[in-house]
């Protein structure tokens, strides 16, 4: 009697023991980002957003004229030629670089740098649990800082961007035929399309 009360609280035990250690697993990829908090984040929070929210609005009007123009295969040539350029001109007049990364990207240049998918994985984990996610404020091994914000889906990102069996056939072979490797599609509504993650050369 006293023996199996013994292998079932040893059993009880071990069960919480390797729970605990499954749990363990997303604290260790947030000590790979060192975020800060205080004086620096009201600081580049406000800065980021506000590139963020500049390139964002370019790109989705320029995104639309070329939809309206001749659209979405006229609009993806448009994010494949333009895209990049144009985050460009704000990482110049910024003194920043500017990116948008996704662990399922499209253009393999947009793929996360090690540091971008510990911030992902904390966004998503921050999802899971049914927080809200707001932008967060990094510091580097150089003492430089990093805004990182969420992108999410909107219904209009599916036209290039959602389940191909419901895409245009000409857009998905245009897709195909320009990105062969492409890992950007299959996104519902609502979904975390990715990050913007900024960083600030001079800080
Ligand atoms: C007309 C087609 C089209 C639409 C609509 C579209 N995208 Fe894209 N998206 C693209 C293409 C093409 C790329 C690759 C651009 C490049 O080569 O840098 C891309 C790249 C991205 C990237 C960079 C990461 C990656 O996968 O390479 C993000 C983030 C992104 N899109 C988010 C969105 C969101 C959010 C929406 C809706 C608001 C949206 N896109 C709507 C075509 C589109």
């Amino acid at each position: 009697m006293a023996k199996s009360y013994l292998i079932m609280v040893g059993a009880i035990v071990g069960i919480f023991w390797l729970q605990s250690c499954a749990e363990k697993a997303p604290e260790k990829v947030e000590k790979n980002v060192q975020y800060v908090s205080g004086k620096d984040e009201v600081t580049y929070l406000k800065i980021g957003n506000e590139i963020t929210d500049t390139v964002q609005a370019t790109l989705k009007a320029n995104l639309m004229k070329a939809m309206q123009n001749g659209g979405p295969q006229n609009a993806l040539r448009f994010c494949n030629a333009q895209a990049m350029e144009l985050t460009d001109i704000y990482s110049q007049k910024y003194g920043t670089d500017v990116k948008r990364v996704s662990d399922k990207n499209r253009n393999a240049n947009n793929a996360p740098s090690e540091r971008e998918l510990a911030v992902l994985e904390d966004f998503k984990r921050i999802r899971k649990a049914g927080e809200p996610i707001s932008a967060k404020v990094a510091i580097d091994e150089d003492g430089k800082k990093h805004y990182y914000a969420p992108i999410f889906t909107g219904g209009q990102c599916l036209t290039c961007h959602g389940n191909p069996k419901n895409m245009q056939p000409e857009l998905v072979s245009l897709i195909d035929s320009l990105y062969p490797n492409d890992k950007a599609r299959d996104y519902a509504v609502d979904e975390l399309r990715g990050i913007w993650s900024v960083k600030f050369k001079n800080s």
